[in-house]
């Protein structure tokens, strides 16, 4: 029996969703999922596709209208510069894109730099691939993005690449053009690959712009974005991303990978993202600007019932407060051992019903903070504030 998987780690996530299910009427605030629903178009859409027997194999790499569409936004929104429409590979949302990049790059000793803190699955699918994973923080006083020159100073000769995220999952943090293109510069000069992490391309808030670094010169050739229709859409479980590849041997590797891992992602699921593209995309700003009030009444809130507790700025983009906890704050007695972010993640859920996931679990970074997620209704929003107002008077 081989023994890669048994050292990937698996999500502390998964041991905050069971203490969640064990409570009654909680805060889901802990998972990174939207409250809102899916638009008309893709309902529609995914239930004509029903209606007509779309129900069977399609081809691996995705519907072509699916492909046109997707090329034609990368195009326009992200500015890469797709050629044929079969650079697109349709994936089973965006974590599987990122699955794939990485078996499709990586060999065994290759080292990736990733964010620290950062979103665990993706780290996890850089380590069953085999790469040495480098931390490089990201800092809450440049609004949680990168130090480019600390950045610089992580690759190494056995260095393949780096996993960008930008905006982030869990800081908000959203890297400028200027860091972009001095990223760029160190990819080019070191002849690394960048898998490009956009699945929060269109959550922005106070004018933030969303820049891919797949866009800038000569990148496309050395950089794979990932997007998916999760965050836009608020599809999370329609399960649809999307990957585009210029370089021709990456792309079959890929393609092959697809082929083994799912044949084709759903068809319903692929004919109800063709509805969403196709139709008003009027949502997407509608979701956008709701996200963002969300985002200050939240802030708000938490300054009003706990400002003595949690600090942070809201973040530019992405929908997670991820706030620093006071270092006076003392931890109950018998809290967990060891880590104050999940000393308070227990606290939080098992006295206040309050879901959160501890900063730690995304990395060491993360060792001091907590990370909510506000994109719930609003009544949970203003339900979970409540309980820690109490919590912590
Ligand atoms: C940073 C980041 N990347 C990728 C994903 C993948 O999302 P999905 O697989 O639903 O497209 C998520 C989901 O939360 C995320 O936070």
């Amino acid at each position: 029996m081989g023994s890669l998987l048994d050292s990937v780690p698996t999500s502390g996530i998964v041991r905050i969703r069971e203490l969640m299910y064990a409570l009654d009427r909680p805060f889901r605030l802990d998972q990174g999922d939207l409250s809102f629903d899916v638009p008309a178009s893709m309902k529609a859409a995914m239930r004509a596709a029903i209606d007509t027997n779309q129900t069977h194999y399609l081809q691996t790499a995705g519907l072509p209208r699916l492909k046109a569409l997707l090329a034609a936004k990368l195009r326009a929104r992200n500015g890469v510069p797709v050629g044929d429409d079969d650079e697109v590979l349709v994936t089973n949302g965006g974590v599987h894109g990122i699955y794939l990049a990485a078996q499709a790059l990586v060999e065994p000793g290759d080292e990736v730099i990733v964010p620290d803190p950062e979103w665990p699955p993706a780290m996890s699918a850089l380590m069953a691939a085999r790469a040495s994973v480098v931390r490089c923080p990201l800092h809450a006083s440049l609004g949680w993005r990168l130090d480019v020159d600390e950045l610089a100073s992580k690759v190494g000769p056995q260095t393949k690449g780096l996993y960008l995220n930008s905006p982030n999952n869990p800081t908000g943090g959203v890297l400028t053009r200027g860091d972009l293109e001095r990223i760029a510069d160190l990819a080019r000069a070191h002849d690394l690959w960048v898998i490009s992490d956009e699945s929060y391309e269109d959550v922005l808030y106070d004018g933030a712009r969303h820049v891919s670094i797949v866009s800038l010169s000569g990148m496309y050739e050395r950089a794979v974005p990932v997007c998916t229709l999760s965050k836009t859409y608020a599809a999370t479980g329609v399960r649809v991303g999307y990957l585009a590849v210029r370089d021709e041997r990456l792309r079959d590797r890929i393609q092959k990978l697809l082929f083994l891992t799912t044949s084709n992602v759903s068809s319903i699921s692929q004919h109800g993202a063709i509805g969403a593209l196709e139709g008003s995309q009027d949502i997407v700003e509608a979701y956008r600007s709701e996200l963002q009030a969300r985002r200050d009444l939240f802030y708000a809130g938490i300054r009003e019932a706990a400002g003595h507790v949690f600090s942070g700025e809201p973040p530019a983009g992405a929908f997670y407060a991820f706030l620093r906890v006071d270092p006076s704050w003392v931890p109950p007695p018998g809290a967990a051992a060891g880590s104050r972010s999940w000393a308070m993640a227990e606290h939080l859920i098992g006295r206040g019903r309050i879901g959160c996931v501890p900063g730690v679990d995304f990395g060491p970074t993360g060792e001091e903070y907590v990370r909510f997620c506000f994109a719930r209704d609003r009544s949970e929003l203003l339900g979970a504030l409540g309980e820690i107002r109490a919590l912590f008077a």
